[in-house]
């Protein structure tokens, strides 16, 4: 076993570690192992048995998709903790984790405590034993205590599923393979565990038709919506005529050149999520929905705004220092942009 890679960042350290996991296959096997792998998730889910079923193909999903699911996650955790900014999870359950993307994200927005206190504790759960070897290894090597000591635990997603109290519940890129009453069962176990759920899917109209079942759901049990939605009345998108989804730059492997034959260095992974809260969060006024258009002297920014209207704004250079922030304002960013905390 490798020593941690201390002391970067997890982003870095995740990268450096799929590099080497990488390296060290086959080009010929690991490009076939991949080609299986998108087959299996392109063919008809869900699935009675894992998809994941060996060491191939786990490795293959953990150097293919793993850097984008961990960006996704990333990002909705990121504004998830915008809103929350006085709360950290005092423990982490992610269920269908897999190679764990999302706890090595949550150990980047929500680091281990600087005071040498003990970290949170994490827990990843999955029905593929070889996906949770596979995330052991990895997270042995993590520069976050907290993922080190992670517990990595079989478990099924159906009705019986139970999950101990904790601070936060991921789900990410998991309710595509479930039947409908799986889905409906996971969203509940972790509403009945967690403050802060947050679940996460592909930003497609079935990734946010998914995202929106579970938003209900989660509404109904009591949560408030802290990201991307800043109001937990509906969803303001006429069904069927938009989907609500935001992207993440990943960086380019290349495994990913190889596969896909592309030879630009980064790609982006398009996600739908949605966050809630069990207290009081302190959700955006507005969230900015797409791409913001720059003309001369204007910036178009489409949002979804706390009144739970859609509308586009139109911010003009007179407008000076709004201006300014419109220009450095992405996708997915809330609207206007919050102060930086005092230091
Ligand atoms: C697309 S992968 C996502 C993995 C990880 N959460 C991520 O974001 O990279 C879906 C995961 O859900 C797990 N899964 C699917 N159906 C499941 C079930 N019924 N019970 C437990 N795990 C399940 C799979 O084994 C796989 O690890």
């Amino acid at each position: 076993m490798h020593a941690p890679l201390s002391p970067q960042a997890p982003a870095e350290a995740l990268r450096a570690t799929l590099a080497e996991l990488v390296d060290g296959l086959p080009p010929r096997q690991a490009a076939q192992a991949t080609a299986r792998l998108i087959a299996n998730y392109r063919g008809a889910t869900p699935t009675d048995a894992p998809v994941l079923r060996d060491r191939s193909d786990v490795v293959a999903y953990a150097a293919y998709r793993m850097p984008a699911t961990f960006e996704a996650d990333r990002a909705a955790l990121g504004a998830l903790a915008d809103a929350v900014p006085q709360w950290t999870p005092s423990g982490h359950t992610d269920i269908g984790g897999g190679t764990g993307a999302a706890v090595w994200a949550a150990a980047d927005i929500w680091p281990d405590p600087a005071d040498g206190a003990a970290p949170r504790p994490v827990t990843v759960l999955d029905w593929a034993e070889p996906a949770l070897a596979l995330g052991r290894e990895l997270a042995a090597r993590a520069p976050s205590a907290a993922l080190r000591d992670a517990r990595w635990r079989r478990a099924r997603i159906d009705a019986a599923l139970d999950v101990p109290p904790t601070g936060l519940v991921t789900v990410s890129y998991v309710l595509g393979e479930l039947t409908p009453a799986d889905r409906a069962a996971v969203v509940d176990a972790a509403a009945g565990a967690a403050e802060v759920v947050a679940v996460v899917e592909p930003g497609t109209p079935d990734g946010y038709r998914r995202i929106i079942e579970a938003r209900d759901r989660l509404v109904a049990a009591g949560f408030h919506i802290a990201a991307p939605c800043p109001h937990s009345a509906a969803c303001p998108i006429e069904e069927g005529t938009d989907w609500c989804h935001f992207a993440a730059r990943v960086s380019r492997s290349s495994l990913h050149r190889q596969v896909k034959g592309a030879s630009l260095a980064w790609e982006d992974e398009k996600f739908s999520y949605v966050a809630a809260t069990r207290f009081r969060p302190g959700p955006a006024t507005a969230r900015v929905v797409r791409r913001p258009q720059t003309r001369k002297g204007q910036v178009l920014l489409d949002l979804c705004r706390d009144t739970e209207e859609l509308s586009r704004e139109t911010v003009t250079k007179r407008q000076g220092p709004l201006y300014r922030a419109a220009r450095d304002t992405a996708w997915g960013d809330p609207w206007p942009p919050r102060e930086d905390p005092a230091p």
